[in-house]
């Protein structure tokens, strides 16, 4: 059983799929951050983002695996790394390497073999599990996502530059949205959810009641 979780950056997705697989059982894939570490390995062998068959080459060339929801490449935990601003940048640009996009779609799928699985990223309801029970597009307005994030940076005691964030925010979104592969797009059968106005409990509450009632389960744990 699949349920799928898409949308753009900074709508709380990681968050809401992480809790909603713990509620379900089931397991939590973060495509972001699979994305996200074939951006930092070209980062440290000096990749530029934009040399197509060099960056496609980087996930053969590694092991990526995740672990209690904790993302290793080559034994190396890269969690907290994959978060850098300048990963987040190239990352964007790598993700619309069709080939890179290839490798990735099958180490995903390979994931949903072995369990129930809670999925997020941009084309998991469209391209990658095209075929799964429950299908989710979580968005808000960009100036509500720059808004959280900018609250999140200021936590750490960053400074923040609004304009600059929201500007940055909707590059990313248009990127995303405009690639000729696997574009940002919501799936035909998925609903939509707009979290502009609501709370992070208020929307798992939602996708839990969502997520049961489309994969018929009862308040109880079901595993594959
Ligand atoms: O969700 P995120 O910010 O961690 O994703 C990092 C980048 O990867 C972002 O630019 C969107 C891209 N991405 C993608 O193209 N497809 C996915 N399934 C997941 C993320």
């Amino acid at each position: 059983m699949i349920v799928t979780i898409d949308g753009p950056a900074g709508t709380g997705k990681s968050t809401v799929a992480r809790q909603l697989a713990e509620r379900l059982g089931f397991e939590f894939l973060n495509t972001g951050a699979m994305y996200r570490a074939v951006a930092l390995v070209c980062l440290e062998r000096n990749i530029a983002p934009q040399d197509d068959p060099a960056v496609a080459a980087v996930p053969h060339s590694v092991r990526m695996i995740f672990r209690n929801n904790r993302l290793w490449l080559n034994d190396r935990d890269v969690s907290e790394s994959i978060r850098d601003t300048t990963v987040t940048e190239v990352a964007s640009i790598v993700a619309s390497n069709p080939e890179v996009r290839k490798q990735l779609v099958a180490l995903q799928q390979q994931c949903a073999e072995q369990s129930n699985l809670v999925t997020e990223g941009r084309d998991q309801g469209t391209v990658v599990f095209p075929h799964a029970a429950c299908k989710i597009f979580l968005t808000a307005t960009a100036e509500e996502r720059a808004r959280r994030r900018m609250r999140e940076l200021s936590d750490q005691g960053q400074a923040v530059d609004w304009e600059a964030l929201l500007a940055d925010l909707q590059l990313r979104d248009h990127r995303d949205a405009t690639r000729a592969c696997a574009p940002l797009v919501p799936a035909a059968d998925a609903q939509i959810v707009d979290s502009s106005q609501m709370t992070i409990d208020e929307v798992l509450n939602h996708l839990e009641q969502l997520a049961r009632e489309r994969l018929q389960l009862k308040a109880t744990t079901v595993r594959p």
